[in-house]
């Protein structure tokens, strides 16, 4: 469970309380005959974030995408252990894999943005899915989506003239933060977000994260330790496909307990 030890203890000791939103379990994934991730538990709480961090190719796309059934489809892949997502196996054959999908938004290291308005982008995941009740609904949608991934102002001259392509690197990726959001998404999946952009923007993005907390769970990926160590409220270290550490990022940061992530942490390989 969580350390109470550090500036905001009391709020991740609150936290403690409640059950977690998801639960991992055991979990071993093959690529063909390569395991890739070995016995992995973890938990994820309900407005946390949780960066994964590790050395490249140590398992953390790979579990990343467990959580939202990425993998679905994937020939030669095969999965064991168990997810659930309050309390249910996300697996269990009631669960529409679409809609277990649509809990989630993927925001990718490089940003992507559909070849199509900045509008369109962000107005296409809610306009698949049915949520919203008219145009009215769904032109405030689109605004609040904008405006929650702090890129409203910049665009809203040229939601219609400009593509998503148009923008600046920065501002793609927020404007897939945006899009991910559209679907009223739970979780947000996120695979080195600023692994691509400058400080400035790495910085609003970062900012954006600590506001989209309250209501949202974030799985960070992370390459960066500072990175990990402004943002994260814990802290799950991945070693050749296991997960060797997880807990208050104060605690791994300064007193991991095992060997390979004080090394890693230390910048002494990876
Ligand atoms: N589609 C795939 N087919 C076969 N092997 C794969 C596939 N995707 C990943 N792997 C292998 O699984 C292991 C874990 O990969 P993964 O992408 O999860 O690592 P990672 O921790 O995200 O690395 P990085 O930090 O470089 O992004 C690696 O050995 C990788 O080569
Ligand atoms: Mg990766």
């Amino acid at each position: 469970m969580f350390d109470t030890d550090r500036t905001a203890g009391t709020q991740v000791a609150a936290r403690s309380n409640r059950p977690p939103m998801m639960e991992i379990r055991g979990l071993d994934l093959w690529y063909g005959a390569k395991q890739a991730l070995i016995g992995v538990d973890f938990d994820l709480y309900g407005s946390e974030i949780l960066a994964f961090i590790g050395p490249s190719g140590c398992g953390k796309t790979t579990a990343l995408k467990c959580l939202n059934r990425m993998h679905d489809g994937t020939r030669d892949l095969r999965m064991s252990g168990r997810i659930t997502m309050h309390g249910q196996d996300i697996h269990a054959p009631e669960v529409d894999p679409p809609l277990h999908r649509r809990r989630f938004g993927w925001v990718a290291q490089k940003p992507n943005p559909f070849p199509m308005s900045i509008w369109h982008n962000v107005a296409y995941g809610a306009q698949i899915h049915g949520l919203t009740r008219d145009r009215a609904d769904l032109e405030a949608h689109v605004e609040d989506c904008l405006r929650r991934a702090h890129l409203w102002d910049e665009v809203k001259d040229i939601l219609h003239k400009a593509q998503g392509t148009d923008l600046s690197g920065g501002q793609q990726q927020r404007l897939c933060i945006a899009r991910a959001l559209s679907t009223k998404p739970e979780v947000l999946l996120m695979d080195e977000p600023t692994g691509s952009i400058d400080p400035i923007a790495t910085a609003g993005i970062e900012e954006l994260m600590d506001t989209l907390r309250p209501d949202h769970s974030i799985v960070i990926v992370t390459h960066s330790m500072m990175q990990a160590r402004r943002i994260a409220d814990r802290v799950a270290y991945f070693h050749l496909g296991r997960l060797l550490e997880i807990g208050a990022t104060e605690q791994v940061f300064t007193a991991a307990r095992s060997p390979e992530a004080r090394r890693f942490i230390a910048g002494q390989f990876g």
